[in-house]
């Protein structure tokens, strides 16, 4: 029996944060095991919001570093650069005609990035979730290893799959849904108390891989508290369920069940949570840290991962856009 097929991508919109790695990059690493992965750099996308980038090619190398530190492997898995990929743009070309402006216009990463920056509403924002759809649909993947961020863009994908399916009459795409091991989509807060951790709530809000230990202490020290609770068992605001939120994710169950206790009976000290979150923040980010260091050295290792990860894209990729160009009447 052949495996599923599992694809996604990061953009190289800077270095790896702990919303990306516990979002997304995390399940990567498990899946590789089990499924037949690709795994790509989202250059292109990067474009949509950063149209003139100084430097995409160190930007999309740093992110393959950073995936190789977390424990991605380009023998088990397809590790590739978007823009290696021409098909997927051949793809996102065909999907584009059958995709309405209103449906686009609806879209909620779409509205939030008019509002961020209302002198760059381009096309390819608009149609950022057509070139998603491509991404995904190009190696006819079924899961989707992504944050809850992108639940409405892997919904779009399976508007656009079924929409060509059924223009077409042919049973050419299937329905990918976004994957988590069958639990809930991840979201890592910021550290500001609100929104999600990215590049949107401001650095200082988000925790990189790439953080030096006294840089994540002074943001986790930072982040917003309220004065402490002053009834037992009282529900936690959303700046402190958030700092325990992100507890959870580096630090032991005993940990995260000593400072829920004290925040029942009263008697936490938010200077105490931050201290141990720091702490378990340093920690664990400390040997992606080494091995990021060690690996960036490794041009021609690189440059090898990138050639291989290129051929193996551009062969599935290859036959998905034959078949497509079949069904819709073109000469192939
Ligand atoms: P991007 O680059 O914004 O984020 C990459 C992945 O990290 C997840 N993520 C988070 N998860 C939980 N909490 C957070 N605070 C957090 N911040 C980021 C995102 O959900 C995502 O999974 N559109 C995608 C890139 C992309 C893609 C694709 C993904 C392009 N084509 C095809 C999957 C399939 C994006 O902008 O991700």
């Amino acid at each position: 029996m052949s495996k599923d097929i599992v694809c996604s991508g990061i953009r190289p919109t800077g270095n790896l944060h702990l919303g990306n790695y516990f979002g997304a990059l995390k399940n990567f690493v498990r899946l590789q095991d089990e499924y037949d992965c690709y795994f790509f750099i989202a250059d292109y996308h990067s474009l949509t919001t950063h149209p003139t980038p100084g430097s995409i090619y160190d930007d999309a190398r740093r992110i393959l570093v950073q995936y190789l530190a977390c424990g991605l492997d380009p023998e088990r898995s397809t590790i590739y650069l978007q823009s290696d990929l021409p098909e997927t743009v051949e793809l996102y070309l065909f999907f584009n005609m059958n995709a309405y402006l209103g449906e686009l216009e609806r879209v909620t990463s779409f509205k939030d990035k008019v509002r961020q920056n209302p002198n760059n509403v381009n096309a390819g924002l608009l149609t950022y979730p057509t070139l998603m759809a491509a991404d995904i649909l190009i190696h006819k993947a079924t899961k989707v290893p992504v944050g809850k961020d992108q639940e409405q863009h892997l919904e779009m994908t399976r508007t656009f799959a079924q929409r060509f399916n059924s223009m077409y009459h042919a049973e050419c795409f299937p329905l990918p849904q976004a994957f988590n091991f069958g639990n809930d989509l991840v979201k890592i807060p910021a550290l500001n108390g609100a929104g999600k951790m990215g590049k949107s709530e401001g650095e200082a809000s988000t925790i990189f891989l790439t953080d030096e230990p006294s840089v994540i202490r002074k943001k986790i020290m930072k982040a917003k508290t309220d004065l402490g609770p002053t009834e037992p068992n009282q529900r936690k605001p959303e700046e402190i369920e958030n700092l325990f939120t992100l507890l959870k994710v580096v630090s032991t169950p005993d940990t995260v069940e000593h400072f829920d206790t004290l925040y029942n009976n009263c008697q936490i000290r938010s200077g105490d949570l931050k201290k141990q979150l720091a702490e378990d923040m340093v920690n664990f980010t400390e040997p992606f840290r080494q091995r990021i260091a060690e690996l960036s050295a490794d041009e021609a290792r690189l440059r090898r991962i990138m050639d291989l990860g290129r051929e193996k894209a551009h062969e599935s990729a290859r036959r998905t856009i034959d078949e497509v160009r079949h069904i819709i009447g073109y000469r192939n």
